[in-house]
């Protein structure tokens, strides 16, 4: 899945270029101004039916189905357009899913161990303040490996990080060790 994400930046391009620059013209025209907005399920079905569209967005796009209940700033809401939000979808190995509790069991149970890996791959980035490179990815299989064994603690992806050469080594280099304990000394100087 995540070489998926990865490709994602590039045919947003082509997405955009399509939608906001492209086939979309013609239609904007002659539409009906008082016409109801789609819901984001039904923009996101009308492309779907397009061979060249369909390939990656039947990957990513149930999952985001059964997500629908939740707005664009994460509220909860049950209505989208003044349509009832409809969390049903297949995801693609034809798992059925209805809302965000059957969508984490469908990734507990099948994809554990390659969310922990990919969770350990970004708390790597945010502690380190970098991108992980191909480098890192020992550590992050280590990372991840030790928090399987500890049933993919949350605390454990974190303790892993936390412990990790390249985070531990990652400290400022700009303070001269003891300029904390200078300053007070003046200050103390300063006041008697
Ligand atoms: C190779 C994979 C791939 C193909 C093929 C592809 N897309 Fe996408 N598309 C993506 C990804 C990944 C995203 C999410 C990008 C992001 O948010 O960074 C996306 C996002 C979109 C969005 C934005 C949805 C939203 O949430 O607002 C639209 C619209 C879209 N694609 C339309 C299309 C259309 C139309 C086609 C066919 C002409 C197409 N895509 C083909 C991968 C693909």
């Amino acid at each position: 899945m995540r070489n998926v994400y990865k490709c994602g930046a590039a045919l947003m391009g082509a997405a955009l270029l399509l939608t906001a620059c492209g086939g979309g013209s013609d239609d904007a025209a002659t539409a009906d101004p008082n016409a109801k907005e789609p819901s984001m399920r039904q923009k996101m079905l009308s492309h779907r039916v397009r061979p060249d569209c369909v390939s990656c967005h039947q990957l990513m796009d149930p999952i985001g189905f059964s997500l629908e209940n939740f707005d664009g700033i994460g509220l909860w809401r049950s209505h989208d357009e003044g349509d009832a939000v409809d969390p049903k979808a297949q995801v693609f190995d034809r798992t059925q899913v209805d809302g965000p509790a059957s969508l984490r069991d469908w990734l507990v149970s099948r994809y554990s161990n390659q969310f922990a890996s990919v969770a350990a791959e970004k708390l790597l980035t945010y502690g380190l303040g970098r991108g992980v490179e191909s480098r890192d990815m020992p550590l992050v299989r280590t990372i991840a490996r030790d928090a399987a064994a500890q049933q993919n603690r949350f605390s454990a992806l974190v303790l892993g990080v936390v412990k990790s050469r390249p985070f531990q080594m990652n400290m400022r280099q700009d303070e001269p060790a003891g300029a904390t304990a200078s300053i007070s000394t003046n200050n103390d100087k300063r006041t008697n």
